[in-house]
C-alpha cells in the first residue's frame, strides 16, 4: 500500500467507524497522444493511463444506505439504496459514483462505504470523471464478487457519462483507464475495440501536460454539439453515396471528390475526423521505427485541424502550442481532450523536459499572469486493486 491509500483508508475508519473489513482500488486518468475526437466517429486513437489514480475504499455496511465520502474535499454524503433504480436525482457531486452503483443493479440489498482520494487534477482534461466512474464500477463489481469483462466494463463506463452525466462521449478514455500499462499507450480501433500496445521508451521522450487553467466542463461546452455535426456530415456523405458506417473509415480521396458538395460546417467536421484517423496511424507507424521528429510533426498537424476544422480549441491552447515549438527538445505539441479548456501536451526529448518546463510555465505566467500547472506524465497501469 502507498501513502496515498493508507491515509485514506485512515480517513474511511473515522467517516465510517462501524463499517465492514476495506478493500482498496485504484483508477489512473489519462492522456491521449494523438486520435483526437474521432472515437465517436469509429476512428483509431492513441491514449495512456498516467500515474495520478484516484483512489477508492471500500466495504459493506449493514445500514443499507450508500455513504460516499470524498476525503480530498472533505465532502461526505449517504444515498438511501431506495433511491436506486427509482430514476431518482443525485447531488452533482456524488454524480458519477451513484450512476456507476445505479447501473450495476437495481435491487441492491447491502450498503456500501465508499471513500474517494483523487491525485488527478479535475477539469484537466486527464479523464478524473472517467476514473471515478471506473473504480467504482470496479470495487463494487468486486465486492459483488462478479466477473469482470474489462471491454464491457469501458461500455459500462460510458453509459454513466451518458444517461447520468448527458455528455455523448466515446469510449476513448474509459478504455485506456482500464487497459492501460506502464510504459505502454495504446492503438484503438473504436469500432470493434481491437488494440496494440505501442511502447514508449521513456528513457528517450517524456509527455509533459501544461493545464491552461480553463475549466472545462463537457456538457456545457460544445462537444455533443461538434458530435450532433459529424452525425449530420455522415448522413449527408452517404447520400451521396459513401458506403462508410463511420466518419473516419472515408477515404481521404473520396473525401476531396465529396467535400466541395458539403455545407462548410460539415465540411470541416468530415475533414478534421478522416484526417485526425490517418495522423493517428501514421504516428503509431513512426514512433515504432523511432522517428519522433516526424511524429511530433502530427502533433502540430493534429493541433492546427482541432483548431481550425473542428474549432475545440481557445487561445489559451493556441499559445501554448506556438510557445512550445521553438523550445530546445520539443519534438511536437498540441491540445488534447474534448477542448474548450484543460491541457496541452507535449512530446519532449526526455533530458529536455525540466527546462521545457520552465520556460513554458515563463511564457504563460508572462502572458496571463498566472503560473500554469505543468506535470510530466509517468505512464502507467489501468484500473487495479492494491493487495495489502
Ligand atoms: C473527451 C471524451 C472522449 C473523446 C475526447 C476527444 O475526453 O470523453 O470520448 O471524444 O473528449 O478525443
Amino acid at each position: 500500500m502507498n501513502d496515498t491509500a493508507k491515509k485514506l483508508i485512515e480517513a474511511h475508519g473515522f467517516a465510517f467507524p462501524d463499517t465492514g473489513p476495506v478493500r482498496v482500488f485504484f483508477c489512473p486518468g489519462r492522456i491521449n497522444l494523438i486520435g483526437e475526437h474521432v472515437d465517436y466517429n469509429g476512428g483509431h486513437v492513441l491514449p495512456a493511463a498516467i500515474d495520478r489514480a484516484v483512489y477508492l475504499c471500500v466495504s459493506g455496511n449493514a445500514h443499507r444506505r450508500f455513504r460516499f465520502n470524498d476525503t480530498g474535499f472533505g465532502a461526505s454524503g449517504e444515498l438511501e439504496l431506495a433511491l436506486f433504480g427509482g430514476g431518482s436525482v443525485v447531488p452533482r457531486v456524488w454524480l458519477y459514483p451513484a450512476g456507476a452503483l445505479a447501473l450495476l443493479r437495481s435491487d441492491w440489498d447491502e450498503g456500501l462505504d465508499l471513500s474517494y482520494l483523487s491525485a488527478i487534477p479535475a477539469g484537466a482534461g486527464v479523464s478524473s470523471s472517467a476514473a471515478v466512474t471506473t473504480v467504482t464500477l470496479y470495487g463494487a463489481l468486486s465486492m459483488l464478487g462478479r466477473p469482470i469483462d474489462t471491454a464491457e466494463l469501458a461500455r459500462m463506463g460510458q453509459r454513466v457519462e451518458r444517461e447520468y452525466a448527458g455528455v455523448a462521449c466515446g469510449i476513448m478514455d474509459q478504455f485506456a483507464v482500464i487497459h492501460g500499462r506502464r510504459d505502454s499507450a495504446m492503438l484503438l480501433d473504436t469500432r470493434d475495440l481491437s488494440f496494440e500496445y505501442l511502447h514508449i521508451d521513456s528513457s528517450r521522450i517524456h509527455f509533459v501536460l501544461v493545464n491552461s487553467g480553463i475549466r472545462h466542463s463537457l456538457r456545457e461546452s460544445g462537444y455533443n454539439d461538434r458530435r450532433a455535426e459529424c452525425e449530420s456530415a455522415l448522413a449527408m456523405l452517404r447520400e451521396m453515396g459513401a458506403k462508410i458506417a463511420h466518419l473516419c473509415e472515408l477515404h481521404p480521396a473520396d473525401f476531396e471528390r465529396m467535400a466541395p458538395e458539403l455545407p462548410p460546417v460539415e465540411r470541416k467536421r468530415a475533414r478534421h475526423a478522416v484526417t485526425e484517423n490517418g495522423r493517428a496511424l501514421e504516428f503509431h507507424r513512426l514512433m515504432r521505427f523511432g522517428d519522433y521528429k516526424g511524429a511530433g510533426g502530427l502533433l502540430y498537424a493534429s493541433h492546427a485541424s482541432l483548431r481550425d476544422d473542428f474549432e475545440v480549441s481557445i487561445e489559451e491552447l493556441d499559445r501554448l502550442v506556438e510557445w512550445a515549438a521553438p523550445l530546445a527538445g520539443v519534438y511536437g505539441s498540441r491540445m488534447m481532450g474534448g477542448g474548450f479548456g484543460g491541457c496541452s501536451i507535449t512530446m519532449v526529448e526526455a533530458g529536455a523536459a525540466g527546462e521545457f518546463a520552465r520556460k513554458i510555465t515563463e511564457s504563460f505566467r508572462a502572458a496571463y499572469g498566472v503560473v500554469p500547472e505543468v506535470f510530466e506524465c509517468t505512464i502507467g497501469e489501468g484500473v487495479g486493486e492494491l493487495v495489502p
